[in-house]
């Protein structure tokens, strides 16, 4: 599987550090301060040019809970979008398992988008992100940065992002205890920050592990019948594997086409600019999601999407990459028929118990959730008369 063309991997840390330097420092006047810290010779090897410790940016903060405070905070802002209308929030509502109960995401105004906002529960679990699994979870730093400047998501921009959290009272504490009161914003540190919070949730124990670790009593009689059905004839434990629910990998299961996406002009927009973006060998012969194949260039991946985790999969309708089965009834519905066109699953003929045994299983899979309060609404510093 090669990488998405549109995204460049993750640039080395010395690279970044020497062009932020090269940025930051004869803007802030910075070079003249002579300070100590870290020895003259890395800062020469690090930047090309003698600089000074003190204003060497870290991206190391302080410690794991200023980190996640900052990322709370960001993720309920909406001023990091473009024009300030939604924040990451909006689309994963901590109240709908940090998803929409949308079947289409809405995307940016005006613009519309053409897949289902992924629920971010046990996100630390996943080995693949997005639907179609174009990046391994080692860039989720990546998936944050482009939900912050895709045009179909936030439509935002590095510098005026920076800007504005330098501006509001409220975050530029909450980035100061975090990254230590001298280092200057930087993007990658915003990033970090949201990436840990938004990891942060779903991760507590379901009934289905607390019955694995010996407590039988956790799961009722007919979740008990669903699990040995989901381990054994369903076979559904053959692409929902492990302690994630899923193998990581990429399937075709011939999940019916969305036709709002075709319906909604915006929408049939944002899916060719994806084609477009990634390459797509004819993007205006499209007529739906593709799936993995856009990344991967491989015609024999058409229609692959990468098996998400099941963990709070009850608390996250609707399902699957386009929102088409509005209830877990319905996914198991389609599962007894061998899934749709092309799929590689085949027919099970469960019974009318068998199918609500395994919907009782997937139910058993909800994770604690504890309420989330959105911060409160911080007004800009220059509010307050600066630069009066
Ligand atoms: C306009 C709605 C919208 C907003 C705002 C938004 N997202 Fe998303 N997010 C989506 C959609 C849609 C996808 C799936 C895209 C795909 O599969 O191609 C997604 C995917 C993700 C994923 C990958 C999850 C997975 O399971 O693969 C993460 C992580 C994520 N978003 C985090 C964020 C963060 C953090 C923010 C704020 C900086 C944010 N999102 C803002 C709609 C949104
Ligand atoms: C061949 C691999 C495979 C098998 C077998 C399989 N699944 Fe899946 N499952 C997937 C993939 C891939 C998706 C995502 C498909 C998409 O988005 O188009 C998925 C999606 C789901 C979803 C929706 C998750 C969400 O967040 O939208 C549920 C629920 C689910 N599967 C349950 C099951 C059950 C129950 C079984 C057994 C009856 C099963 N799966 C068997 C690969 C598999």
């Amino acid at each position: 599987m090669s990488a998405p063309r549109e995204l460049p991997t993750r640039s080395a840390w010395v690279r970044r550090l020497s062009v932020l330097l090269a940025i930051v420092l004869p803007a802030s006047g910075w070079f003249l301060v002579t300070g100590s810290g870290v020895p003259a010779a890395t800062a020469t090897q690090l930047s090309g040019s003698t600089v000074p410790a003190a204003a060497v940016p870290t991206h190391d903060p302080q410690s794991a809970a200023d980190l996640l405070a900052l990322g709370r905070e960001l993720f309920f802002e909406s001023r990091l979008s473009g024009d300030g209308s939604r924040s990451c929030a909006s689309c994963h509502a901590p109240d709908k398992g940090f998803s929409d109960a949308q079947p289409l995401s809405r995307g940016y105004n005006h613009s519309g988008h053409f897949r289902n906002t992924p629920s971010l529960l046990a996100l630390s679990s996943k080995s693949r992100l997005m639907w179609d699994g174009r990046y391994p979870a080692e860039r989720l730093h990546d998936v944050v940065s482009d939900m912050l400047l895709s045009p179909v998501t936030m439509n935002g921009e590095r510098q005026i992002i920076i800007e504005r959290v330098r501006q509001l009272p409220a975050l530029i504490d909450a980035w100061q205890r975090a990254f230590g009161e001298r280092n200057p914003l930087h993007f990658d540190g915003l990033v970090a920050a949201l990436a840990a919070w938004s990891s942060s949730h779903g991760n507590g124990e379901t009934a289905v592990d607390r019955a694995r670790h010996g407590e039988r009593q956790a799961l009722s009689a007919r979740a008990r019948a669903g699990m040995a059905l989901f381990e054994g004839r369903a076979g559904c434990v053959h692409c929902h594997s492990g302690a994630a629910f899923s193998d990581g990998k990429l399937h075709r299961l011939g999940v019916p086409e969305n036709l709002d996406i075709l319906r909604d002009p915006e929408r049939t927009v944002s899916l060719l600019r994806h084609y477009a973006v990634h390459g797509a060998v004819h993007p205006m012969a499209a007529r739906g999601d593709d799936g993995a194949a856009v990344w991967t260039g491989q015609a024999t991946d058409r229609g692959r999407f990468a098996t998400p985790t099941l963990r709070g999969v009850a608390q996250t309708a609707p399902y699957m990459h386009n929102g088409i089965f509005a209830t877990l009834e319905e996914v198991v519905d389609f599962y007894d028929r061998g899934g749709g066109p092309g799929s590689e699953l085949r027919p099970l003929e469960l019974s009318t118990d068998e199918r609500a045994a395994l919907v009782a299983f997937l139910e058993a899979l909800t994770v604690p959730m504890p309420a989330q309060e959105a911060p409160g609404v911080d007004n800009y510093a220059t509010d307050a008369g600066a630069g009066r």
